[in-house]
């Protein structure tokens, strides 16, 4: 159920190892908004395909060491563009510093992603109840950035039928899981429609993870 009075706590506490940090990621929203644009105009959004050849709604590039990818070979993470066949664009400072500082606020000091998937969903656009299992690593957390339209975020648990939670997520909100955590369900609704001031008719949402 989702709370009316939501919007009022800096910090909610979604499981242990899970918080929203409501608003977490405005005071660097000029800088994010410009990172954005110069990875994508190095590498552009593109729609994956599933390993069994559907088209992903949401659609996708990646800035960091290593992106995440998806064909019909599988899931995985790669250090080029399958595009364009060149390394994936740096991770900017500005997110790097965004993702450690909201780990740190998490729970998890010390966090150094190498990959940044950055999603963009247009009215319509979900991304099913999955696992974020494709990295090397689980004890490092996932930071999830929430930015332009608002959206609802599944949360559930470590098993597929646990019982899932909804929380709403808006412009500049963070949400960090890890430790017990980590490998919780997640997912996120089909957008609604809507237009954004800042961002216009989309949701894009950054999401860090140590993954190699
Ligand atoms: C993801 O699970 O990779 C992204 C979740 C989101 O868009 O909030
Ligand atoms: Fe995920």
């Amino acid at each position: 159920m989702m709370d009316l009075f939501d919007q009022l706590e800096p910090r909610k506490e979604l499981a242990e190892g899970a918080v929203l940090l409501r608003g977490f990621a405005l005071n660097y929203e000029a800088a994010i908004l410009s990172a954005i644009d110069a990875v994508v105009a190095a590498a552009p959004f593109r729609h994956m395909m599933t390993p069994g050849g559907y088209r992903m709604s949401v659609a996708m590039t990646n800035c960091g060491k290593v992106g995440w990818v998806s064909d019909g070979k599988g899931y995985r993470y790669s250090p080029t563009d399958p595009d364009s066949g060149k390394p994936w664009p740096a991770m900017p400072e500005t997110l790097l510093t965004l993702a450690q500082t909201a780990a740190s606020e998490g729970g998890f000091a010390g966090f150094v992603p190498d990959a940044c998937l950055i999603n963009r969903y247009e009215p319509g656009a979900k991304l099913s109840l999955h696992q974020d299992r494709d990295e090397c690593d689980f004890s490092a957390p996932i930071v999830s950035v929430s930015l332009g339209l608002s959206a609802t975020f599944q949360f559930g648990g470590k098993r597929r039928s646990d019982p899932i939670a909804k929380h709403a997520l808006h412009h500049g909100d963070v949400v960090v899981w890890g430790g017990p955590s980590r490998l919780f369900h997640h997912g996120i609704l089909p957008l609604k429609e809507g237009e954004h001031a800042r961002l216009g008719r989309c949701r894009i949402n950054l999401t860090f993870r140590k993954a190699s």
